[in-house]
Formats: structure tokens, sequence, C-alpha cells
């Protein structure tokens, strides 16, 4: 048998339940992994409270996880029981003493990475990897606008820009989350509760405006953040923590500037085993250079899982949150 926080239907952090369950044998191409660590991210968010379906009641949650290999399914190379390993995509269920996923959607774990930390950065890592490597080729010089900077994915992304010579303004709602966009290589902040963030920019890029502005937060920022491109900039929609963008009317793309806009995924850029073997490297080889540093801002046990909920879409938590299993 083995614990889990699961959901039998959609609803608030109440949904949460501290189940217990048979322990899951692998099939096929699958191995099992005793999780040391999980993250949590704001799609999980998302799957308990039914903006993104899951594919099954009762569920587990969670898609992002690092442990050790404790079971492997036939068929399975490259893993053997006993390897050190992390994850950030497969089917929902992170939330567990022990998960069984896809052989191929594992990375193996380089010994000087805890698992505490791999449970950290896979999936906000791997996110910023393909957001600042892949959706917009940028480079040193470029101007852009990060939404919610001290986030968990916002605190990769003002290290990574720092460390290719981007100039990442992020936006963050309080003065300590200010704080701490700056000292995590943010180039300028801007706080978005008090301060007019088109202005901001303006003043801050002498009129230019931004080439690629991130944008997480969704509804409640999606027209400032047209407001402050460039002609032709690039406008990358990539979350929902204040609700999704919704009846959106394509002229406004012209009319704020020939922009570009794209809504990308991390399993949209990672859709091959290849794919997904070389982001992780290179998310691993920026973090063993020291030039990003992983930010554990909170730590609940597994089965507090609600709290970890309640206090990410409470705008209460900084970096990543990781929960012990
Ligand atoms: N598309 C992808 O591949 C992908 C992958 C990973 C994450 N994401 C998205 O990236 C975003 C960040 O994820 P994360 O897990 O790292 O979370 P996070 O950034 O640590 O937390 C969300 C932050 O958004 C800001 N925010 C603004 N309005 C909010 C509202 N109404 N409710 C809650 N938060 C609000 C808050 O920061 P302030 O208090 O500073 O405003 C909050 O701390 C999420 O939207 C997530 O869905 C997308």
């Amino acid at each position: 048998m083995a614990k889990r926080i699961q959901i039998e239907q959609n609803g608030g952090p109440e949904v949460l339940q501290w189940a217990e369950v048979a322990l899951a044998e692998p099939k096929a191409g699958e191995v099992r992994v005793k999780n040391h660590a999980v993250g949590v991210n704001f799609i999980d968010i998302y799957f308990r409270d039914g903006l993104y379906k899951a594919p099954a009641m009762p569920t587990s949650l969670g898609t992002e996880g690092a442990g050790v290999v404790d079971a492997i399914g036939e068929g399975v190379t490259g893993f053997k029981v006993g390897d050190r390993v992390a994850y950030a995509q497969g089917p929902l269920g992170a939330y567990s003493q022990y998960h069984v996923l896809p052989a191929n959607k594992l990375v193996s774990l380089p010994e000087q990475i805890d698992f505490d930390s791999a449970a950290a950065m896979m999936l906000k890592g791997l996110t910023c990897q393909y957001l600042l490597r892949q959706t917009a080729p940028l480079k040193a010089g470029d101007v852009v606008l990060f939404h919610a900077a001290a986030g968990g994915v916002g605190t990769f992304a003002c290290q990574w820009a720092k460390a290719l010579g981007v100039k990442l303004i992020g936006t963050v709602s309080t003065a300590e989350k200010a704080a701490l966009a700056k000292a995590n290589g943010a180039w300028e902040v801007i706080n978005y509760s008090t301060e007019n963030v088109v202005e901001r920019v303006k003043e801050l890029t002498g009129g230019a405006m931004c080439d690629v502005v991130y944008d997480s937060v969704g509804k409640d920022t999606w027209l400032t953040s047209l407001d402050c491109l460039k002609p032709r900039g690039l406008m990358v929609s990539f979350g929902n923590s204040s609700g999704p963008v919704e009846g959106v009317n394509l002229a406004i793309l012209n009319q704020k500037g020939s922009l570009f806009v794209t809504r990308p995924s991390l399993n949209g850029y990672a859709d091959t085993p290849e794919r997904l073997q070389a982001m992780a490297k290179d998310l691993f080889d920026v973090v063993q250079s020291g030039q990003v540093q992983i930010h554990i801002g909170q730590r609940f046990p597994l089965e507090d899982a609600a709290k970890a909920h309640i206090a990410l879409a409470g705008r209460q938590t900084t970096g990543s949150t990781v929960l012990v299993p």
C-alpha cells in the first residue's frame, strides 16, 4: 500500500484527500519511482479546480518529482532499480509516495543535485529553458518583461536571463518580492500593484519598449502586456494565474503594432525523449555552473498539499514549493 493525495471531484483545496491506495506495478515501458521530493506548480491547481480536465476520477495530482527507481516494467532500458531520477511531465500522480510513469519521461539526476532541488527545478526550470532559449531567440541586450518574477518560474527566469545578458524587467506585487527578483538578477522591477506598468516600461526603455513579454498571469495582464511590446514584438502567454485569456479579437495584434503571439507549453517543447534530454542537460548545466540557483521558498509535508495550494493561489509563495513525502 502507499499514501497519496487524491481528488474525487473538482473544487477548492478542501477536495484534496490523503488516501491509501494499492501500490501500482509498472507496465511495459514504465518505471515506478519512490518519490523523495515532489514539486508544486500552478498547473496542479488548474487540475484540482477543473480549469484543466483530469483524464479520470479519482486522480492524484502533480507531474513533478524526484526520487529513486523502485521497480521497472518489461522492456525498459536505460534505467535500473536504485537509479536517482527526476521528472516534470507524464501522467498526473506525483503527489504520491510512489509514482508510476513512462520511462521516457524520466531523466537521470546528476549526483551533485539533491532530490529537493530536482523537484524544485524540473518543471519550472525546463519551462524557463524553452521560454528563454527556444520560444524567443533571445540575445544579450534584448529587453523582456517577465510577470510574477519572484514566483517559481520567475525566479529561474531572472537568473537565467542575467546569465544570457538579457535585460529582464520583472513585475511583482510586493516590495519583498521586488527585492527578491532584483537579488535574483532582474535588471529592473516594477510593482504592478502600485505602479503603472506601461509607463514604467516606457521610462526604463527610453520609449523603445520590450522585445518579448512573458505573461503567465493571464486575464489581468493581457492588455497591459501587449502595450509593453515594441512593434512586431513577441507576446508569450504561458499561464492563467489570474484566469485564462479569452475572447481575443485578433485585430488587436494589428492595432498594437503587428505583434506576434504564442501560447506554448512544456509538453509542446519536450515532446520527444530526445528533446526532453537535451533541455534537461541545458538546465542541469546552467544550474551546475552556479549561474542559476534553486530557491525553495517553502516546504510542506505531502499530506499538507492543501496548505501549499492555498499559499500558491494566495500569492504567498516565492520561488519553488516542495512537498516532502
Ligand atoms: N505553459 C507552460 O509550459 C507553463 C509551465 C509552468 C508554469 N506555467 C505557468 O506559469 C505560471 C507560474 O507558475 P508557478 O507554478 O511558477 O507559480 P508562481 O509564479 O510561483 O505563482 C504565481 C504568481 O503569479 C502571480 N499572480 C498574479 N496574479 C495572480 C492571481 N490572481 N492569483 C494568483 N497568483 C497571481 C503571483 O505573484 P505576484 O504576487 O508577484 O503577483 C503569484 O505568486 C502559472 O501561470 C503557470 O500555469 C506555464
